[in-house]
């Protein structure tokens, strides 16, 4: 397949920015990216009365309906107006790479090449990873699916750093706090009405037609899950935010919940840095889109002294659209640096892939890696960029005889032989095709195609890392996953026992559906001639498995524990004045979707750096 490499629209001479002279502090705090992590948190710091700077490398697409209608999602992630393109590795060894279906080449003739048999001369890529430099950030492009982590994905925080406020009971309350919920009726204590993000659920009242075909999967599903099939479409309504006992250990249907009003409205951190930009309140917020970040910089008279911490003052910044070579418009744009500082803190939220090479960038990460590009030491902190995780995704496609009319199952379940009591296994089925990201992406096969999408939500590995590939800001920095690196055989084993409940509740679909016939991972025939066992569904999803969650590689810690970039309170272990407040936080893959975990971050650090600042306040007052 062939796929548009370059926009129509030719980039005609490249601006030159001014460079502006360094100034004297303007802002309280700089908060440096606009998605979940960074937009809520620099909202909230405003609203509290604090001047603040948020800036993001993108532009605001916010009244764009590719964006702002969420139906639109997959165009939005392929859309070259935000897109940063990712060429990742999942693993060390190329040919495994090179497994991938879906794997990338650079033809040279201004289009892209996806699939195994690359044309002669086509340069490789490699996997794309696609994110959203934008005001909002990925959650500008996500499908807005929205959903919590297992109460022990928070509960661990408190394990490693003794602060109880991460707790899973006192985390709801951010949830909470944020949301404006639109499919409960009014009055749950535990849930908000008033929140800036609105939450909404799709229909589910087709899978009260026992003619449907899509019913029998249902439930089908039900009785190979432990639940109660006569009950299934009433399950199939249960909420995915609620709070019962014992949810991690309980299988379950659910109603897709998504960050989204229930007019399909799109709702992320853009609409609620909009709305404080224009409150009549006028907030002391100020936003700077179309501005690299290219480090943070520190007060010189505190780096490398003998019992000081180092301090940051500011950032450094390039401005200009397309600077970052992720960006397909990108074609050697460059921009003078300049200085904005920072009177308290400056915050890092650039995402699981920029967070890190940020840090790297100012001179905090592991000092080897630091010498190796001539940047100068701030702080040796080995763990920036390690840790990086992912929940490991798949999918069992499958052609229908005819169409399957019918709305999404969601479930999420636990695969008999999963280490623990929790749940392992997030799907939802219908009618569509995922199986990864491509330029391009996703394949239309007809429409008689049907999938069931299978999120790992307990990946074991996290051994995946960022790390530079040069010292220039403008340049991507290396990602690799390094899938199923530890106790990958047990996820897989995980992964082919939820395909294969998946595939015993699809194939009792009825006429005139029946028969499917299977894509992957048992093409064609392959099972029924008993070729397409245990071993090679593994070999399937260990070559096609995808991913598109990366988080953790800043991840909170305790302060004995080397790898630990971060203290409970989001602050860079070893320096003063900078946190980071993002994906890269979590030091576990926060459950099968982690945007909505990471707004609640987001406010949460709000909270905890106004409360600091309060304090201060009035221990300043006693003097
Ligand atoms: C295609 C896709 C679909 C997804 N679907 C879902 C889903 O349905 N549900 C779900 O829960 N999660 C989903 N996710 C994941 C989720 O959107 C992310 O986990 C979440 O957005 C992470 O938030 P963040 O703030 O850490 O980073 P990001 O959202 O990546 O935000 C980082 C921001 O920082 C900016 N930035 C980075 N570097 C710099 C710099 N140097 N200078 C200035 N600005 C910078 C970026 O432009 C970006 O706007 C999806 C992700 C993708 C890619
Ligand atoms: C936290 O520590 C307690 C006590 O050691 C342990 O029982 C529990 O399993 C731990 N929880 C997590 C999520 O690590
Ligand atoms: C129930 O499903 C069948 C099969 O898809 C369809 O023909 C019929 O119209 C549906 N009934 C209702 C009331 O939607």
């Amino acid at each position: 397949m062939r796929y548009r490499l370059l926009s129509a629209l030719i980039i005609s001479a490249v601006a030159v920015v001014e460079a502006a002279p360094a100034a004297a502090a303007t802002y309280d705090y700089i908060v440096v990216g606009s998605g979940p992590g960074g937009g809520p948190l620099a909202a909230d710091l405003a609203r509290a009365g604090y001047s603040t700077l948020l800036i993001e490398a993108g532009g605001d697409e916010g009244d764009n309906p590719t964006y702002s209608e969420i139906a639109y999602f997959n165009e939005a992630a392929n859309d070259e107006a935000t897109r940063w393109d990712f060429w990742v590795k999942h693993y060390d060894d190329p040919e495994e790479d090179r497994k991938f279906a879906h794997t990338t080449w650079d033809t040279g003739d201004g289009t892209f090449y996806v699939g195994l048999d690359p044309p002669e001369g086509a340069k490789y890529l490699g996997i794309q990873y696609p994110r959203a430099a934008v005001l909002g950030g990925c959650a500008m492009h996500n499908a807005a699916v929205c959903s919590l982590p297992a109460e022990d994905d928070w509960n661990i925080i408190v394990n490693k750093t003794g602060d109880t406020s991460w707790s899973a009971s006192n985390m709801r309350q951010y949830l909470k706090k944020i949301e404006r919920n639109q499919y409960l009726p009014p009055g749950d204590p535990n849930r908000g009405y008033d929140g800036w993000l609105a939450t909404s659920v799709g229909p589910t009242d087709w899978a009260r037609n026992n003619s449907n075909p899509a019913t029998t999967i249902l439930k089908k599903l039900a009785a190979l899950t432990g639940q109660d099939e006569t009950r299934a479409a009433d399950l199939l309504g249960s909420d995915i935010l609620t709070e019962i006992p014992n949810l991690d250990e309980t299988s379950s249907f659910y109603n897709l919940a998504q960050h989204a009003d229930n007019t399909g409205k799109r709702n992320s951190p853009n609409n609620y840095v909009r709305a404080t930009l224009a409150d009549p309140a006028k907030y002391p917020l100020t936003l700077k889109l179309h501005t690299l970040v290219t480090r943070v910089l520190f007060d010189e008279s505190t780096v490398g002294v003998e019992g000081v911490e180092p301090r940051a003052i500011g950032v450094e910044i390039m401005e200009g659209q397309s600077l970052y070579k992720a960006d397909p418009k990108h074609r050697g744009q460059t921009s003078p640096k300049s200085q904005i500082l920072a009177a308290r803190e400056v915050i890092v939220s650039g995402g699981a892939f920029n967070s890190p090479q940020i840090l790297k960038l100012s001179g905090i990460g592991p000092k080897d890696e630091l010498a190796k590009f001539n940047i100068p030491l701030v702080k040796h902190l080995p763990g920036v960029g390690e840790n990086l995780g992912d929940n490991y995704e798949g999918s069992l496609l499958a052609m229908g005889q005819t169409p399957v009319q019918s709305g999404l199952i969601t479930a999420v379940f636990r695969t008999p032989n999963a280490p623990d009591a929790r749940r392992n296994i997030f799907t939802w089925c219908g009618a569509f095709s995922f199986e990864g990201f491509w330029p391009g992406f996703p394949t239309w096969h007809g429409a008689e195609q049907y999938t069931c999408a299978l999120v790992h939500m307990q990946p074991k590995s996290q051994a995946g890392s960022v790390t530079l590939r040069s010292a220039d800001p403008q340049d991507v920095p290396d990602i690799n996953f390094r899938f199923f690196q530890n106790q990958g055989d047990q996820d897989l084993e995980e992964l082919v026992e939820g395909a294969n409940i998946l595939r015993e509740a699809m194939n009792a679909v009825p006429e005139p559906v029946a028969p499917f016939i299977e894509r992957h991972p048992c093409e064609g025939d392959r099972r029924a001639e008993g070729d397409c066992g245990v071993e090679v569904q593994k070999e399937y999803f260990k070559s096609q498995a995808y991913s598109h969650h990366a988080t953790s590689t800043c991840a909170i810690g305790g302060k004995d524990e080397e790898m630990a970039v971060l203290d409970s309170k989001f602050r860079v272990h070893g320096v003063r004045g900078l946190r980071v407040v993002d994906a890269s936080a979590f030091p576990v893959v926060p459950g099968a979707f982690p945007s909505c975990p990471t707004m609640m971050i987001s406010v949460k650090a709000a909270e905890d750096i106004i409360a600091e600042r309060k304090k201060e306040e009035a221990e300043a007052k006693k003097l």
